[in-house]
């Protein structure tokens, strides 16, 4: 396939994966799309460790990092955040609202240092983001996209300079405008059926909108693709390739606990809800009795990113830890009603590009000639 997003990137086919696993960042990679590794939560050293493992694995093929660069967050006092930070009120309320529910707490032993590395793995304000593209310049990467906020001008010079193509997700056309004004490359259009922090404007309605406010620019569609009729109507809107979340989340590549990729392929679409409560902005998630924490009556206010995020790993942990399925939730998007079983990413994208041909076909059909 030929788009100005394959031009772009020198990729085959307009597919692109946002994953935080490096396993599906390879596989989408070598199968002639474009892995894009989500480092929300690598810190320095696990950023390098992922980068020198993608690399001897990736066979030469373009991938990408995707950081957080926050237009509003709480500022830390220190780079990273430490236990400290969590504030009481939220911190008890979240202990309380798990004993109550039969989840055990973590063991006293082990409780500081589980706690401590979890949040040394959180990756969400724009210095610490900045730390990592200094990072990830040591490498051969190929692309760069930015989430929640605009790329400072000197970050998209010292990317073009080393001949990185930038992106941005956006969920509003005027986002989308700011972001080329900045220097952008190519904007990721994403519809709020998206899994992850998404806006409130749909995909059907967001995809012409963009693609419309930065014409010529490259747009990629992204929030509610998992099938090639999908991939068929995204490029029917106007774009330059599909950008997707959501259908890794239960491929064989993906290291998500078996638990959870259990509950991705038994729920419907209209489990995936959107909750402020997982990182302080809102988020589509699969419901849980976890996500639905702060919607109690009596539940104290939710915190700024990343403050948030930090109050719920201890959470997090517990109910991972536990095993316990009403509570386990992940990211995803509307989609998961589609996402029926585990396949391989590879699967999943010639499933995709067979959809797209048998969509054509059926379109060129309807045409008298
Ligand atoms: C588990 C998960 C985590 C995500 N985290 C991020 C993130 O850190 N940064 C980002 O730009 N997008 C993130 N997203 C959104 C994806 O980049 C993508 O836009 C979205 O998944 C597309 O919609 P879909 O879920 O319907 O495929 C995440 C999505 C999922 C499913």
């Amino acid at each position: 396939m030929k788009t100005k997003a394959t031009e772009l990137l020198g990729i085959e086919v307009p597919i692109f994966a946002f994953s935080h696993c490096r396993d599906v960042v390879i596989e989408v990679s070598r199968a002639g799309g474009c892995g894009v590794l989500g480092v929300a939560y690598h810190n320095a050293e696990q950023l390098r460790e992922e980068l020198n493992w993608i690399e001897s694995h990736i066979e030469g093929k373009p991938y990408g990092i995707d950081i957080l660069l926050p237009g509003k967050y709480q500022k830390l006092e220190s780079h990273t955040i430490t236990r400290a930070d969590i504030p009481s009120l939220q911190r008890d309320y979240l202990r309380d609202y798990l004993d109550s529910g039969g989840i055990p707490r973590l063991p006293e032993e082990q409780h500081d240092e589980l706690l401590d590395r979890a949040l040394a793995t959180i990756q969400m304000t724009p210095e610490q983001s900045r730390e990592l593209v200094e990072i990830a310049l040591e490498y051969n990467i190929k692309m760069v996209v930015n989430a929640l906020g605009v790329p400072d001008r000197e970050m998209v010079e010292r990317l073009h300079a080393r001949g990185i193509v930038v992106g941005a997700m956006v969920g509003k056309p005027e986002h989308a405008i700011r972001q080329r004004e900045a220097g952008v490359d190519i904007v990721i259009a994403q519809g709020a059926e998206a899994g992850g922090h998404t806006g409130t404007l749909t995909s059907m309605i967001l995809w012409p909108e963009v693609v419309d406010a930065v014409a010529p620019m490259p747009v990629l569609a992204a929030g509610g693709i998992g099938t090639g009729r999908q991939v068929a109507a995204a490029l029917a809107l106007g774009c330059d390739g599909v950008w997707c979340g959501s259908i890794w989340l239960t491929t064989t590549e993906s290291e998500l606990l078996p638990i959870v990729k259990q509950r991705l392929v038994e729920a419907k679409s209209e489990e995936a809800v959107q909750r402020r409560s997982r990182t302080g902005k809102p988020v589509r998630l699969l419901k849980s009795k976890l996500t639905e924490a702060f919607e109690q009556a009596g539940a104290p206010p939710i915190l700024p990113m990343p403050l948030q995020t930090a109050t719920m790993m201890e959470s997090n942990l517990r109910v991972e830890r536990a095993g316990a399925k009403d509570w386990v939730y992940s990211p995803v998007g509307q989609i998961v009603g589609q996402m029926k079983s585990e396949t391989s990413c590879r699967e999943v994208i010639y499933n995709l590009l067979d959809e797209f041909v048998d969509a054509k076909e059926r379109m060129d059909g309807l045409v008298n000639s």
